[in-house]
């Protein structure tokens, strides 16, 4: 494997980056882009270098306050409320349209600060954000409700109409992890506009750039005042404070399984609606009649994708005994040769972590495995040098009650079991608390409806793994969350049913 040092971050960065870093340091409450209450400010990070990019207005409580607040009275706003949905669809599309304009520069920001290669950001990340903005932008001139064949059986004379609408659900607080920035905020923020909704973001702690900047657009495509609010901070300030609200009536949440069951705990106060979409821990089985060459492609790539920070990361793969040492020694290949270091060179296949605190975890499991028995074929550490760089791993010889096999790595390593029935390795897929995403490979269909149908999983890929796409429902199982966020049934968690009847 290259060594990160070999391949250095670029020192040009775009303009618009560089101008935008100046001003990153307020945050937007009710239209205006202002200081903290408590004026704390704390610093985001390059974890390609550790170096210091930007500092960033600290929420806390009163600041969400504030928030809430002004997107409380954006909902209220007759202009936001009371928009002709033509008008509203016109409008969150001349949004997309900046964010279009301006995707060499979020796209930056997004690699700079969350670490993974520049060509994922600009060619996966921003086109689905924007694919997923106007997936949803549409739904605004079709949120329809259903008349109703309505007969009331203890007034039989009586005659009724009765007939459904769907309403905004509110405000809506959004707190959003570092993997995904800007896509995993799109997932909410898409359904939420469209819908009517006024919203409370909070980035995560280490990635609030593109989410900032990404406000700026809205503001100038002109979405009103207080519609779309966003709080950086930490999770137990700024996140708690969202999901504790009493006025805030639904939370978006993607993180750890730890800390959507404390959201759950919190939303209990008023009730809020929640969507989770949380942790994961794939299963990913390889048939014995597989395209063996498909399948190794497909398994190097479905662990180590975005450094394997990903919630539906390939990270337990199961293959048939048979074809077991060909397929190992194939992804023991492509993750040797995988090319690591800052994302912003091009050419860098995998990026660093997102910061020390996530490096020493995937140190630590796999360190733990190891001391357990498991061995490590090629990778098992992190790099020297600048940046929180961690090599492409794989495990073997693991026992499904060690922790690398139970419990989520987040980061670039793979334990690899070999099976011998399907019987069996269906189980052993099902042995989880999570139930995200799973993915088979095999030439026969009839075997691949099968497995699919008995995996316990949200997302089940077949001959393939990560494609992903906005009419696609992406949600888990399991502790792997609650509801589905992607797909025309998003919408229905930010509207509320009202059913409307009328004596004739
Ligand atoms: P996290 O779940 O703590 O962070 C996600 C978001 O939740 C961030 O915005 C954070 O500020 C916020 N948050 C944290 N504590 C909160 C609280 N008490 N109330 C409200 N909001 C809160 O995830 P973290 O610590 O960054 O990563 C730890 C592990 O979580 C990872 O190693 C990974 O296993 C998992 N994770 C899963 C993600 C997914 O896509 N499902 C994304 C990020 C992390
Ligand atoms: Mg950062």
């Amino acid at each position: 494997m290259s060594d990160a040092t070999e391949i250095n971050e670029p020192t040009e960065r775009l303009e618009a980056t560089q101008s935008f870093l100046q001003r990153a340091g307020k945050m937007l409450i009710g239209g205006q882009w202002v200081d903290s209450a408590s004026g704390k400010k704390f610093k985001t990070i390059n974890p390609a270098t550790g170096d210091q990019l930007a500092e960033v207005a600290e929420g806390d409580k009163e600041d969400v306050n504030r928030a809430v607040a002004a997107a409380r009275g954006a909902f209220e706003n007759p202009a936001w409320r009371n928009m002709m949905p033509t008008d509203r669809e016109r409008l969150i599309r001349r949004f997309i349209a900046l964010i279009e304009d301006n995707i060499d520069e979020l796209s930056e920001l997004e690699t700079l600060d969350c670490g993974k290669p520049i060509g994922a950001s600009r060619y996966v990340d921003l086109p689905l954000t924007i694919d997923t903005l106007y997936y949803y932008a549409g739904f605004s001139t079709k949120l329809e409700g259903d008349v109703l064949p309505h007969g009331c059986s203890y007034t039989p004379e009586d005659r009724y109409f009765a007939y459904t609408q769907r309403e905004p659900v509110g405000v809506v607080g959004m707190i959003i992890p570092w993997n995904f920035p800007l896509l995993l905020l799109s997932m909410k923020l898409g359904p939420a506009l469209a819908t009517g909704c006024t919203c409370v973001i909070k980035p995560a702690e280490d990635t609030p750039l593109s989410t900032l900047r990404l406000a700026e657009l809205a503001q100038e495509a002109g979405l009103p005042d207080g519609v779309i609010n966003v709080v950086p901070g930490y999770g137990e300030t700024a996140g708690a404070a969202i999901a504790n609200h009493p006025d805030v009536d639904k939370c978006a949440f993607t993180g750890s399984t730890e800390v959507g069951k404390s959201i759950v705990n919190a939303a209990s106060g008023n009730l809020k609606r929640l969507s989770l979409e949380l942790g994961g821990k794939a299963p990913n089985l390889v048939l014995e009649d597989a395209d063996i060459e498909a399948a190794i492609a497909g398994a190097t790539m479905a662990i180590y994708t975005n450094q394997g920070e990903i919630c539906c990361a390939g990270s337990r793969l199961y293959v048939h005994r048979s074809i077991f040492d060909q397929v190992i020694e194939g992804i023991v290949d492509n993750a040797s040769k995988t090319k690591v270091g800052p994302g912003l060179n091009p050419a860098s296949e995998m990026g660093p972590l997102i910061n020390q605190a996530q490096l020493d975890r995937v140190c630590n499991y796999v360190d733990g495995g190891r001391s357990e028995g498991a061995e490590i074929l090629v990778g098992g550490g992190q790099k020297s040098g600048k940046g929180f760089f961690y090599e492409p791993t794989v495990m073997v010889n693991t026992k499904p009650d060690m922790r690398v096999v139970k419990e989520e790595i987040f980061g670039p390593v793979l334990t690899a079991m070999p099976f011998d029935s399907l019987d069996d390795v269906i189980k052993d897929a099902n042995d989880t608390i999570y139930g995200l995403s799973a993915g088979i490979w095999t030439r026969d269909v009839s075997k691949a409806h099968q497995v699919a149908a008995q995996l316990n999983a949200g997302t089940v890929w077949v001959n393939c793994f990560h494609i992903f796409d906005v009419t696609q429902p992406f949600g888990g199982y399991k502790q792997s969350g609650w509801g589905r966020e992607w797909g025309r049934s998003a919408v229905e968690h930010y509207t509320e049913v009202k059913s409307v009847c009328i004596k004739m």
